[in-house]
C-alpha cells in the first residue's frame, strides 16, 4: 500500500491500519484496542492526519512509511497504565500525573527490540509530548528535535483538541487552530501549524486572526513566568521571551 492511497480520504481509516502490516505492529494496535480504545482511534486518526502532513511537506514514502508507522504506535506505552487513570475525568494528582507522563518511556521500552529496528523511528515514541521551547516531557527543544517529531506533536494536539470527550464537546477546527496559532512558534512548528491550515482551510490564505490583545497577554504572562523561573533579566530564556513580547509590541503598533 503506497503513502498516496493513504492520504486518499476514500481509503478511509481502515487503510491506516492495515497499512502497519508488520505482525508486531499488528498484534500491538489489537492489544491497544483492547485496552483502551479511545487511544485506539485517537492513534488512527492522529496517523492518518500525519499521513497527509507528511504528503504535504513532500515526505519521500521511504522516510514517511517508518514514520507512519511509530505515529500509530506513538501512544503504545499506554497499554501499561491502568484505563481507569486513562478514563480519569478532572484534575490528576501529581503521582497521577507523573506516570501518565511515563507512556512515552514505556513504549520506548516496548518497541526497542531487535525485530522492529528500522521499522520505527524511536523519537517519534519518546518524543512526541516536547515543544519547541523545551517545556515538554523530556526538555528538548527546537534544533533536538526532528521534523517526524514536530508534526506528530500538532497532528496529536489537533486530534486532542477537536475530538469530544464523554464530559466536555471538542473545540471547533476553528477554535482549536486559533489554540495552534496561539502556541506555534513556543510549542508546535509555525511550519508544520501553516501546512495543517493550509491543509484543512484549502479556500483560505494565511492563519486566522487571534485576537491581538490576547496574544500581547499571554507574551506578557510568559515573560513574567520565565523571569520567575530563571530569576534574572539576562537569562538567554528571559531576553527571548522579552524579544517576543517587544516584536508583538511592534507588530501591534504598525497595524
Ligand atoms: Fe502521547
Amino acid at each position: 500500500m503506497s503513502l498516496s492511497s493513504l492520504t486518499d480520504s476514500a481509503s478511509g481509516l481502515h487503510s491506516i491500519v492495515e497499512f502497519s502490516h508488520n505482525d508486531i505492529c499488528s498484534f500491538l494496535l489489537r492489544k491497544l484496542r483492547k485496552h483502551h480504545r479511545e487511544t485506539y482511534l485517537h492513534s488512527v486518526r492522529v496517523a492518518a492526519l500525519s499521513a497527509e502532513l507528511f504528503a504535504a511537506l513532500g515526505l519521500p514514502a521511504e522516510e514517511a512509511e517508518p514514520l507512519l508507522r511509530s505515529v500509530l504506535l506513538h501512544d503504545i506505552g499506554k497499554i501499561s497504565i491502568d484505563p481507569a487513570l486513562l478514563n480519569k475525568q478532572g484534575p490528576l494528582r501529581n503521582e497521577e500525573w507523573q506516570l501518565l507522563k511515563h507512556h512515552c518511556r514505556y513504549g520506548f521500552d516496548i518497541l526497542d527490540t531487535d525485530a522492529l529496528r528500522g521499522w520505527i523511528d524511536m523519537d517519534i515514541i519518546l518524543y512526541h509530548h516536547e515543544n519547541l521551547d523545551g517545556t515538554g516531557y523530556y526538555g528538548l527543544k527546537q534544533d533536538d528535535l526532528p521534523l517526524g517529531v514536530k508534526i506528530v506533536r500538532v497532528a496529536d494536539s489537533f486530534d486532542a483538541m477537536t475530538e469530544p470527550r464523554a464530559y466536555c464537546r471538542g473545540m471547533t477546527a476553528q477554535e482549536s487552530f486559533e489554540e495552534l496559532y496561539r502556541w506555534s512558534g513556543v510549542h508546535y512548528d509555525p511550519d508544520v501549524v501553516a501546512v495543517l491550515y493550509a491543509l484543512k482551510n484549502p479556500e483560505k490564505t494565511g492563519g486566522p486572526t487571534l485576537n491581538m490583545m490576547e496574544m500581547l497577554n499571554r507574551l506578557r504572562d510568559r515573560l513574567v513566568e520565565t523571569y520567575l523561573q530563571y530569576g534574572s533579566l539576562s537569562h538567554p530564556e528571559v531576553v527571548k521571551a522579552s524579544q517576543n513580547l517587544d516584536q508583538a509590541l511592534n507588530e501591534f503598533q504598525l497595524h
